[in-house]
């Protein structure tokens, strides 16, 4: 484990947990069974595995997609480079939308956008158990990996996944719509290492990060109940543009920006009149 550590010393703060999962994921054992084994002698197959996942971790590969799963909301989603890997702060928008449907018991038709590992409509299925959705992507790998989850978490019978864009082809109403659409402009995404490993499809938005997001809001009044809600996750420098984005295309809709517990803008809660 020391010699795990010490390689990872200079590519993360992390590097003692990051060893640990590292060669709980070689030995295909817990965390604690290797913090309990640290004498454990590695043979020369499982060494050569190790330093091949060290090796890919010093060059940038996010540790997710090297343990093939990570955890949101309390659900271990599996994961690979065909989806975004899911982000604590994405935890915000699955908070509010179920106390949403706790408020609005007699409102179940929803829809989560550009749905990825679909860890936001696998988390609403599990938690809310009466509860079906759409789930739309444009990407069938990332929709394949997000059925696998569905399957994992017992919620495949309660979501209806589509390949398509945002949500062309729907032709219900909806109450609730979760979405969590690329929102990073394409020019700041040159300059982040995140775009080098993770799906750029899932991440740029355009030139000021609103494409999609102003893509779903116009067609909005072709779905949205009256009564309905849309939550969206932004990018915290959007705390003003995207809040305007949504006065100008639905003016009439009560519009809240809730913040994360850093206390950035990082959810736009859009409100339909009943
Ligand atoms: C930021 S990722 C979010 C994934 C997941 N919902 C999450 O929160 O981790 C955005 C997702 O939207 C999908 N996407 C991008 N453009 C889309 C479009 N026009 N229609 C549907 N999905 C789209 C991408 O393939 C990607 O899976």
């Amino acid at each position: 484990m020391a010699y795990a550590r010490r390689r990872l010393e200079t590519a993360s703060p992390d590097a003692w947990l990051e060893a640990q999962l590292l060669l709980a994921h070689g030995f295909n054992q817990t965390r604690t069974w290797v913090l309990t084994h640290p004498e454990k002698p590695l043979d020369a197959k499982k060494l050569e595995l190790l330093d091949d996942l060290l090796e890919q971790r010093l060059q940038g590969v996010p540790l997710p997609y090297l343990l093939g799963h990570w955890e949101f909301f309390g659900l271990d989603f599996i994961v690979s480079p065909d989806v975004l890997i899911p982000r604590p702060e994405t935890e915000l928008l699955v908070e509010q939308a179920l106390t949403w449907l706790k408020q609005h018991p007699d409102r179940r038709r929803a829809a989560d956008v550009g749905t990825g590992s679909g860890c936001i409509a696998v988390s609403l299925a599990y938690h809310q158990t009466d509860l079906n959705l759409v789930a739309t992507d444009q990407s069938q790998p990332a929709l394949d990996i997000a059925g696998q989850n569905a399957v994992r978490h017992g919620v495949s019978d309660r979501i209806r996944w589509q390949k398509t864009n945002l949500l062309d082809g729907f032709t219900g109403q909806l109450d609730l719509v979760v979405a969590n659409l690329p929102y990073i402009p394409s020019a700041t995404l040159e300059e982040l290492l995140v775009s080098k490993f993770e799906p750029l499809s899932a991440l740029d938005g355009g030139p000021d990060g609103l494409l999609l997001i102003s893509a779903l809001l116009e067609d909005a009044p072709r779905w949205w109940a009256p009564g309905g809600v849309i939550l969206l996750e932004i990018e915290a420098g959007q705390g003003e543009s995207a809040p305007a984005l949504a006065r100008s295309l639905l003016p009439v809709a009560p519009i809240n920006l809730l913040p994360d517990l850093a206390g950035k803008p990082r959810l736009l809660k859009i409100e339909n009149e009943k």
